[in-house]
């Protein structure tokens, strides 16, 4: 499953080989399209012919998608689907799951309508489909592209079956404020690892090819920059320079057209006063003009109606011909395109080309994924989590959980990884026996039977040495029922009942286990932001109430967004963040807690010390008064206060981007660089050859100018896994560039004492900016290189482009 190479090792033993590769590949392609079935001869022969049969009432038919299943959004209209079908008036279903009910539609549209043009079924197949893995930010903590492939990749299959070719996934928007709840679809903060993780979901469920009967088309959402809601409030406007927009927020789109992403998510949005379901400058300009997209791009849920609110237009129709002209090709569950378009062409107020070049690019993806010539779905047998997929449930999870803190206690040394020394073990929270919330926010179709909880996956391992307790349930008073798997009409619980039982199972064990965290359904997701990051509920007195016990404590948060721990931080000696790790929560969490498997993930995104620092991310712009000292205080004199800083908080994160703890330690050597000076135009000339598909993991397209080195040591006594982290700071542009940046990384494993080099090979890619022009350059500076297990790495080198 996954490769034990890491990739750059890989790229730096083949650096001929890409130098020679890049300049073939260069020669060899002419203005190449990202995807080169949606833009081969075959399929746009076949779309042309069929386009030219369709009257302007089927065109813009092809333009409509209802959901006819379990509603995603408000006001689903309850048409009736059936004469839709039949009559051909519908290009796409959401939300329609299951070899009958997909075969049902599709046997109507494909006997009953004039031209038997295949229905394209749509489903948010977000961390697998059945089989449920950790949810994609617990995915970017492993920092493991083909952890995330193979997740895509059984997720293409499970859909598949199920009938469904299009899944609306990868979420790729950069998220640096977990105020807001869709972060946890998001791969974190950082645009270079938001890319890599883009690139691996993309090459998971598409293959590049496909018409393979297991393949899924993509949908990568939500375009643009939707994770930047002003103080992370869902559905907010996002106001921010072009400069940011492209170099953070639209790199992982770019990265996922670049790997052939079939289709993208128009969002909710605005972008600086534009919606971005009507946005010519993202939907058009540079999707379709700079990226050669040739797919289709659909709205999200019901964002073309929603353009009213968004005041760009009075009425249906101007909003309807204002999405469609800029870009958007599909309407979700909005019921405009089906309706206004046509009068408006046969009026002359829109050309029939803009609604003809719409149709192309759908029924090239339908041609593309072969629906023309395979519209059904096969019965097959009924889903089972076989033990292959519970085993890579299981170990996918085990890379994902992050080990932020293993300090030693007093006579008792590190608590984890657990020894036989612990008798008896308190098991503690309400997330410790919670079989649905191990799902995480959008588990889809899968189903609680299958999660082994925790304290399940203990009891295997300690029997009746395992004490457990719920504590509390994750809210209280009140909102105490409105948790998923409660009952709306039971009565409240009393906390401080539960909270003092607990406290009696804690005092009766050598150490305590806390599984805490936050209500995933009721709590994260679309609609899931907060204005307060703690534990919810009366988690946090549960969790004081039995560290003042006395009794050592390992706390495991899981939660779908960096919470807000700093008192555990300050008074729990051990803590491992394990998100919502799917349907092998249990015994992934007992393999890291027992040493089975030692913790390898890092942090997509900063923890905060205080909900007051966000959006926190580690790659912030420089300032003129950059913070320095100790700010841990009140500033005690002038010059401390002005410079850039809380008063009543330190700046930096409680546990940066990055940051993860193992159970052995490794040292880095010195880092080298080659040739310190490289000239400019060497530079300009270098990078992946556009067009050629981008695979960061192999050297085909890729030329290089200088390579930074470094040996990675295992110094502790067991064996482990080091994510090296690569990042630069561009210390003189014409354009302000942040403090750092990443800029490569690789896994490796490492026996106890082993060493190895790695190398981080570095081009224009890795070294462009825009500059005020908004063009990607490179100009004579010097870079900053840090390399190191986290973004506070202080290894050092650095990097010239000289003129
Ligand atoms: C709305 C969500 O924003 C989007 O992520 C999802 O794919 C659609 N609804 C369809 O369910």
């Amino acid at each position: 499953m996954r490769t034990p190479l890491p990739s750059f090792l890989r790229v730096s033993i083949s650096l001929l080989l890409t130098a020679i590769c890049g300049f073939t590949f260069a020669a060899a392609q002419t203005a190449p399209r990202p995807n080169p079935q949606l833009a081969s001869k075959e399929v746009n022969a076949r779309v042309e012919a069929l386009l030219k049969q369709m009257t302007l009432d089927e065109k813009v038919e092809q333009l409509a998608q209802f959901s006819a299943g379990v509603a995603t959004g408000p006001g689903a209209n309850n048409l009736r689907y059936d004469e839709l079908a039949a009559r051909g008036e519908v290009g796409s279903m959401l939300n329609v799951v299951g070899v009958e009910a997909t075969n049902h539609y599709q046997h109507l549209a494909m006997e009953k309508s004039r031209l038997r043009i295949p229905i394209l079924f749509g489903l948010d197949v977000i961390h697998g489909h059945r089989t449920t893995f950790p949810i994609p930010l617990a995915l970017a903590a492993s920092w493991d592209s083909s952890a995330v492939e193979t997740v895509a990749r059984i997720g293409a299959i499970e859909a598949r079956a199920d009938g469904i070719p299009w899944v609306f996934s990868p979420m790729v928007d950069i998220a640096r404020d977990p105020r807001w709840g869709r972060i946890i679809e998001s791969a974190g903060e950082d645009p270079y690892l938001g890319s890599a993780m883009a690139r691996a979901w993309v090459k998971g469920y598409q293959q590049d090819d496909l018409s393979k009967p297991d393949s899924v088309a993509v949908s990568v959402k939500h375009y643009a920059a939707y994770g930047a809601a002003i103080a992370g409030r869902e559905y907010n406007a996002v106001d921010m320079g072009e400069i940011t927009l492209r170099q953070v927020y639209l790199e992982p789109y770019r990265a996922a057209v670049e790997a052939g992403a079939a289709t993208l998510m128009s969002s909710f949005n605005s972008i600086n006063g534009i919606p971005a379901s009507a946005n010519s400058l993202t939907l058009t300009k540079i999707l379709r003009n700079e990226w050669g997209f040739d797919g289709f791009v659909v709205s999200d849920w019901g964002a073309v109606a929603e353009l009213r609110n968004h005041s760009i237009g009075a009425d249906d129709a101007t909003v309807a011909r204002k999405a469609l002209e800029a870009g958007v090709d599909m309407d979700m569950e909005g019921n405009l395109f089906g309706t206004v378009i046509a009068p408006q062409v046969r009026a002359g107020k829109i050309p029939e080309s803009v609604v003809d070049e719409a149709v192309r690019r759908i029924l090239r993806v339908k041609f593309a994924l072969g629906l023309f010539d395979h519209p059904y779905t096969a019965e097959g047998p009924a889903y089972d989590a076989t033990p292959e997929r519970r085993a890579a449930a299981r170990k996918i999870a085990s890379e994902t959980f992050v080990l932020l803190k293993n300090d030693p206690v007093e006579g008792v040394g590190t608590l984890l990884p657990i020894t036989a020394k612990a008798k008896k073990v308190a098991l503690i929270g309400p997330m410790a026996d919670n079989h649905v919330e191990m799902l995480g926010a959008w588990s889809g179709a899968s189903n609680p039977k299958y999660v082994v909880t925790l304290r399940s996956a203990l009891a295997e391992r300690l029997g009746d040495r395992l004490l457990y307790a719920e504590g509390c349930g994750l809210l209280s008073g009140k909102d105490a029922n409105l948790v998923d798997g409660r009952d709306r009409n039971a009565p409240i619980p009393d906390d401080s009942k539960t909270i003092a039982e607990a406290v009696d199972t804690a005092k009766k064990a050598d150490v305590a286990i806390l599984a805490l965290g936050e209500p995933t359904g009721a709590m994260e997701g679309e609609g899931g932001s907060r204005a307060h990051l703690g534990f919810t509920g009366a988690q946090q007195k549960l969790l004081e109430a039995v560290a003042a016990t006395g009794k050592p404590v390992i706390l495991i948060v899981l939660a779908g967004r960096p919470l807000e721990i700093k008192w555990a931080a300050n008074h729990v000696p051990a803590i491992l963040y394990a998100w919502s790790p799917g349907i092998e929560a249990g015994h992934a969490l007992a393999d890291v807690l027992f040493g089975d498997v030692n913790p390898s993930g890092k942090l997509p995104a900063s923890l905060p010390r205080a909900v007051g620092q966000e959006p926190l991310y580690y790659a912030q712009l420089p300032t003129g008064r950059p913070a320095h000292g100790d700010l841990s205080h009140m500033p005690l004199t002038g010059d401390e206060r002005t410079v850039s800083r809380y008063l009543d908080e330190e700046n930096s994160a409680l546990y940066p981007f990055g940051w993860g703890l193992s159970y052995t330690r490794f040292s880095y050597s010195q880092p080298t660089v080659t040739g310190p000076e490289v000239p400019l135009r060497e530079v300009l000339a270098s990078g992946h050859t556009p067009g050629v598909p981008t695979d960061r993991s192999s050297s085909v397209g890729w030329k290089p100018v200088a390579t930074v080195g470094v040996d990675v040591k295992n110094t502790g006594s067991v064996a482990g896994i080091e994510v090296v982290q690569l990042y630069v700071r561009n210390t003189a542009a014409s354009v302000e560039q942040p403090v750092r940046e990443l800029k490569g990384f690789a896994r490796i494993t490492l026996a106890p004492g082993e060493t190895k080099h790695v190398d981080f090979p570095l081009s224009f890619d890795e070294l462009n900016f825009y500059n005020a022009e908004i063009h990607r350059t490179v100009e004579p500076t010097i870079y900053k290189v840090w390399v190191g297990g986290s973004s506070s790495a202080t290894a050092e080198t650095s990097l010239a482009v000289v003129e």
